[in-house]
């Protein structure tokens, strides 16, 4: 069973997904923890972030591990376990370049459908999981919520973690990654018979009892 959640950043799929998982006992892909490990290592490298050349030949030699489990995925790149690390605003900022670096895309897409040959039965969550990587799921949901509802949701995840920022720095960059996204290069597309969720005024207990239980609907029939 293949189930894609996808999302843009703070709605919250993320949380959805691993919960969905840990219930449904399979195990849980974490896209955009590649996208952001990958990014990791372009500011631990000093890469140059405008230079998508430097950017996919940086790629094509790192080698990126993922341990997906029912409530995690850990992500190694160059044996380093990056999985906190690459939750810093920092982090967060060199991801668009990244993500929009359609060589690296492509890589990642073939990564993801190889993994996801490897586990069989699995939650994903990214921008594209349903539309494009994973487009003969069994279940499509894309999940969304208002930018206000996103970005409380993220400034509470980075305080939690002890990273002092300005609720509004959070918002304008969550507002920034979303037209960029949204232009250039990981349109949010919704898969013809996918199951859409608002989920900004839903606490993560009901995003996750709608999940559960259209999962059983769709599987049941
Ligand atoms: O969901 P997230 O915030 O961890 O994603 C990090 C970045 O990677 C975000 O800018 C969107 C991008 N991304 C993507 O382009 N495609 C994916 N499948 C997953 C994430």
């Amino acid at each position: 069973m293949i189930i894609t959640i996808d999302g843009p950043a703070g709605s919250g799929k993320s949380t959805a997904a691993r919960k969905l998982a840990a219930h449904l006992q399979i195990p849980y892909l974490d896209t955009g923890a590649m996208y952001r490990a990958l990014a990791y290592l372009a500011v631990k490298d000093n890469i140059d972030l405008d230079d998508g050349p430097a950017l996919l030949e940086m790629t094509r030699s790192a080698k990126l591990d993922l341990d997906c489990g029912p409530t995690h995925t850990r992500v190694r790149v160059n044996g380093e376990d990056v999985s906190e690390a690459i939750r810093t605003m920092e982090v967060s900022r060199a991801t668009s370049p990244i993500a929009r670096t359609q060589g690296i895309r492509d890589l990642l897409v073939g990564k993801q459908r190889e993994l996801g040959y490897e586990l069989g039965s699995f939650v994903t969550e990214g921008r594209d999981q349903g539309s494009v990587v994973f487009a003969n799921a069994d279940v499509h949901f894309v999940v969304d919520a208002d930018l206000d509802c996103r970005a409380v949701r993220r400034w509470q995840e980075l305080r939690a973690d002890g990273e002092d920022v300005d609720l509004e720095e959070v918002r304008a960059n969550l507002a920034a990654r979303d037209a960029n996204d949204a232009k250039q290069w990981a349109p949010l597309l919704v898969p013809g018979k996918a199951i859409r969720i608002d989920t900004s005024h839903m606490t993560i207990r009901e995003v996750v009892a709608c999940l559960v239980e259209h999962v059983h609907e769709t599987i049941g029939k």
